[in-house]
């Protein structure tokens, strides 16, 4: 973890508070993390998600791994200390769209628990953790990136599930197994689940 470096700053109370943007836009500020293997759906569940909430007039924005990693997370790789990096930074980001008020969906990795609780500290009960839960070997028959082949072939190194640890999480809102449901399943689920926490109204 960073540590603060900057001093002589002071946190400034903004004019427009975070419940009058909610109430302006009939929704939550909330993160919706999706964690799970590459190739278990993250990316796409969050943003058929995002999908279905717009269509019904939500403002939505997904952020996920491969796009942050070409901008603001360009400098790191994938040792443990980088991924951790990683995750604070997308961490910190996620919590300013949600105090924006927008639904932000995260699709990452995220293989460390200590790194996403850390996020969930940040957003408390505005922090919804669904594991995109699908064996190894789907995630591998997928290999929609053909990522896993090449690790296999030791072109990639500490690739997640083949030569470095994925925690699952111990207590997420939701576990959707990507390989036993449709896509529009597991949409309606994490809606459904979206409404049981108040999320849908401002
Ligand atoms: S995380 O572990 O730090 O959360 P993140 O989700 O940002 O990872 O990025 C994962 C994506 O980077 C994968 O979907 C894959 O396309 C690509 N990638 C490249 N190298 C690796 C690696 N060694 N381990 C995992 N993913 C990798």
């Amino acid at each position: 973890m960073r540590k603060q470096k900057a001093t002589n700053i002071t946190w400034h109370a903004h004019k427009v508070s975070r419940e009058e943007r909610e109430k302006l836009l009939d929704q939550k500020g909330v993160v919706l993390w999706f964690t799970g293997l590459s190739g278990s759906g993250k990316s796409t569940l969050a943003n058929e998600v995002a999908y279905k909430l717009h269509e019904r007039g939500k403002l939505t924005y997904v952020l996920d791994g491969d796009n942050i990693r070409h901008g603001l997370n360009k400098d790191l790789g994938f040792t443990p200390e980088d991924r951790a990096e990683n995750i604070r930074r997308i961490s910190e980001v996620a919590n300013l769209f949600a105090d924006a008020g927008v639904i932000t969906l995260t699709a990452f990795i995220s293989p460390y628990r200590r790194d996403r609780n850390f996020c969930r500290s940040l957003l408390k009960d505005r922090f919804m953790e669904i594991y995109t839960k699908a064996p190894l070997e789907v995630c591998e028959e997928r290999d929609p990136k053909g990522l896993y082949k090449k690790a296999r072939a030791g072109e990639i190194k500490e690739f997640t599930g083949i030569d470095a640890p994925y925690e699952p999480p111990e207590n997420p809102e939701l576990i959707i197994e990507t390989d036993k449901e449709t896509i529009e399943e597991s949409v309606n689920r994490v809606i459904k689940k979206m409404e049981e926490l108040g999320y849908l109204h401002g």
